[in-house]
């Protein structure tokens, strides 16, 4: 299979203040296997923007990279403006890049009230009130209210999700990275979830970087990157998402 470069769109170009994020040029090995093959992509400051590719491609391994958890061979990082390729992923956290990992991990011994206040643990300074849960984690995921005692283990897929993503705005990011949020999670969940992170995007401004296969949420981002063998074959706006590349692309 191949693609033409024309569905590569034309890089846009931003003045360095309208990017949240770039990555560029990035190659990332485990042990000998070359996984990540110079890959560029940007993440406008306020919009979100989706990368798709079929399983095992090296999305995971994009944002395991961008968080600090794997070192790069060589390319570049810059988030808000400074490089932080050498920066620890509890630096990159505190400088404002919420993760939701694939697979949640949250802390399945503790309450929902305790995986939340975790989250303020991605804050430079903590708020006044570091014991209270702020309303507006509420109001994204009302769920989460009535479950403040229970044991994050008991709750259902969907709801550990909520409870992630709610635990990563609890730190406050102005940049929010989502490992397939939706992957095994029921249907009308869904819809909770992208509901949620359209309405944090709305009411904060914050950017957010998301891998997903589930095309209806794809579609609720600003641009998307289409990944195969650890290289960008494909990107542009997601309004001109064709068939073909969701074919090529999205296990749907
Ligand atoms: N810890 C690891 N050690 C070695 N290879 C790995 C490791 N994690 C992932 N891989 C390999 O890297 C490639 C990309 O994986 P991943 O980034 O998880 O893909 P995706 O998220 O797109 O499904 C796959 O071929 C996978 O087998
Ligand atoms: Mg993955």
């Amino acid at each position: 299979m191949t693609l033409t470069n024309s569905a590569i769109a034309p890089e846009i170009s931003y003045s360095a203040s309208e990017v949240m994020l770039q990555v560029s040029g990035l190659n990332v090995y485990y042990g000998e296997s070359h996984i990540l093959r110079n890959v560029d992509l940007t993440v406008p400051r306020g919009q979100m923007v989706c990368l798709i590719g079929r399983n095992g491609v090296g999305k995971t391994t994009l944002l395991k990279t961008i968080m600090g958890l794997l070192k790069p061979r060589n390319g570049n990082i810059v988030f808000d403006g400074r490089s932080i390729v050498g920066l620890s992923p509890d630096r990159r956290a505190r400088l404002g890049i919420g993760y939701v990992p694939q697979g949640r991990e949250i802390i399945p011994r503790l309450t929902v009230k305790e995986n939340l206040l975790l989250g303020y643990e991605a804050r430079t300074s903590k708020p006044r009130n570091a014991q209270d849960i702020p309303d507006e984690i509420f109001e994204l995921f009302p769920v989460l209210k009535t479950m403040l005692s229970r044991m994050g283990g008991d709750l259902s897929g969907g709801q550990q999700q909520q409870l992630a993503i709610a635990r990563a705005i609890m730190g406050n990011p102005q940049l929010l990275v989502l490992d397939e949020p939706t992957e095994g999670i029921q249907p009308s969940i869904i819809l909770d979830i992208e509901t949620a992170v359209r309405r944090i995007i709305a009411t904060t401004g914050i950017s957010v970087l998301l891998v997903e296969q589930h095309l209806h949420f794809v579609r609720q981002a600003d641009r998307y990157y289409a990944m195969q063998k650890g290289g960008i074959v494909a990107s542009g706006a997601t309004s001109e998402l064709s068939n073909e590349i969701v074919q090529r692309f999205l296990a749907v």
